[in-house]
């Protein structure tokens, strides 16, 4: 594998997954405090109180980092913990709570990557219908500028929101993430997804603004789709499902929505003023890729999209997604073409599997080693073949809450014990370890 010199070796985790101490140093409730109170949302009534306590034992978590040679760290900022109830008042402890963790990183020689929202939305803005108001993006923008202020004379990387279409879909349509709301039809994502991308489209500016020097990017979830036949209506099935992602690239590359969808959407299509999706476009300096796996899909006309998944004989995560390192290579060059950003990151990618900790304390978890082999081999090919993609953060740094799926994955480099939060640094974590030492010598 040969990666440039200069090339950003990461992980990365996000606040509400990690920190704990939901309720001290004036944090306000966020969506996810109170899905995760709610019987049944969650699996076996797990919830993000103590998390991995990242809150109290972030010190220590520095230090891992540091073990693991990482080069640079992406977290994300708690909205709750800035703005208890969204707006108005700024918590001054929660503002400091960053500012050391930053100070933190850079002592150690890390470079902080901040996530401005991966989910936690302040429980007050979710009274005034959370993405479903225009007007939330403003509110977006204040906290944006407050934070950006805070932190640009130390923060230079930035990325606004992480995979909107997660936010929409599974907690606008689907129900299976916070706030938790159901429909048949796809009204109130699309209108979430077309509010979250104005309050991108807000913060950009500002963060040029505030920071000197900023780099700005999004963050979205890109899994590729697969035809599960060369039927050409499984092919068109295929090309639906990546409607999901180019519903996301679309507007914030070329500044509106691609064009199929929106006819497929027709009826449920969100009130898109005059200027909104020209603001989106706002040139950005890189776009984050979250990728874990791709779909393989057919058509299926009893669906509201008119798709199956279909699961091809392969190796399966305990998430139940298919390793396959060659969809992020394909998909990694296809973005390139296709959208040309300046830059790409990975910014998340990973696996989960069932982890135990030996008599001797440790966790020979190879399959994570060899599916981050494999990824990193996909990223070395891609950059060969002029892809300009400039960092890659493994999901993830430890252990954390899996939002619905509480404590049962572990993605971590790093094992948590969540009765005691001992932390265990994982084979993979060993692996990452040796190879950035290797690419840096
Ligand atoms: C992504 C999320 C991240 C984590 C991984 C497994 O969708 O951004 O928080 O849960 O999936």
């Amino acid at each position: 594998m040969h990666f440039p010199s200069d090339f950003v070796w990461g992980a990365a985790t996000a606040a509400y997954q990690i920190e704990g101490g939901t309720a001290v140093d004036g944090r306000g409730p966020s969506i996810w405090d109170t899905f995760t109170h709610t019987p049944g949302k969650v699996l076996n009534g797990d919830t993000g109180d103590t998390a991995a306590d990242h809150f109290h034992r972030w010190r220590e978590d520095i230090a891992l980092m540091q073990a693991l040679n990482l080069a640079a760290y992406r977290f994300s900022i708690a909205w709750p913990r800035i703005l208890p109830t969204g707006r108005g008042k700024v918590n001054q402890a929660g503002l400091d709570w960053y500012s050391r963790l930053i100070d933190g990183l850079l002592a150690a020689n890390i470079t902080p990557y901040i996530t401005l929202y991966h989910w936690d939305l302040p429980q007050a803005l979710q009274d005034e219908d959370g993405w479903l108001r225009r007007g939330i993006a403003d509110d977006f923008a204040a906290y944006t500028d407050i934070v950006s202020r805070a932190y640009g004379d130390r923060v230079k990387h930035w990325i606004t929101l992480n995979e909107p279409a997660v936010v929409a879909w599974l907690g606008y349509m689907f129900g299976e993430h916070a706030p938790g709301l159901k429909s048949d039809v796809p009204t109130n994502a699309l209108l979430a997804s077309h509010h979250l991308n104005l309050a991108h489209a807000n913060a950009v500016p500002i963060i040029r603004q505030n920071v000197p020097g900023a780099k700005v990017g999004i963050t979205l979830n890109l899994t590729p789709a697969d035809p599960a036949t060369a039927k050409s209506a499984d092919m068109e099935a295929a090309t639906r499902y990546d409607g999901f992602n180019r519903w996301y690239l679309d507007p914030v590359f070329r500044g509106h929505y691609p064009a199929d969808m929106a006819e497929l959407y027709a009826p449920y299509m969100p009130e898109v003023r005059p200027g909104d999706l020209e603001r989106t476009r706002a040139p950005l300096d890189f776009l984050g890729i979250n990728n874990y796996t791709r779909m393989v899909v057919a058509d299926d006309p009893g669906n509201p999209l008119g798709i199956k998944f279909v699961h091809p004989d392969g190796e399966y995560t305990t998430m139940d997604w298919e390793v396959a390192p060659n969809s992020l290579f394909q998909l990694l060059m296809r973005i390139h073409r296709e959208y040309a950003p300046r830059e790409i990151l990975i910014t998340e990618n990973g696996s989960s599997w069932e982890d135990i900790v030996t008599e001797t304390g440790e966790v020979h978890d190879e399959r994570r080693v060899a599916y981050l082999n494999a990824y990193l081999e996909a990223c070395s090919h891609a950059i060969a073949d002029g892809v300009p993609l400039t960092g890659y953060f493994a999901w993830s740094l430890l252990d954390n809450f899996e939002w619905a799926f509480g404590y049962s994955k572990r993605f971590g480099l790093i094992h948590v014990d969540y009765a005691t939060q001992k932390r265990t640094i994982k084979d993979s974590g060993k692996t990452y370890a040796a190879l950035i030492a290797a690419q840096k010598s």
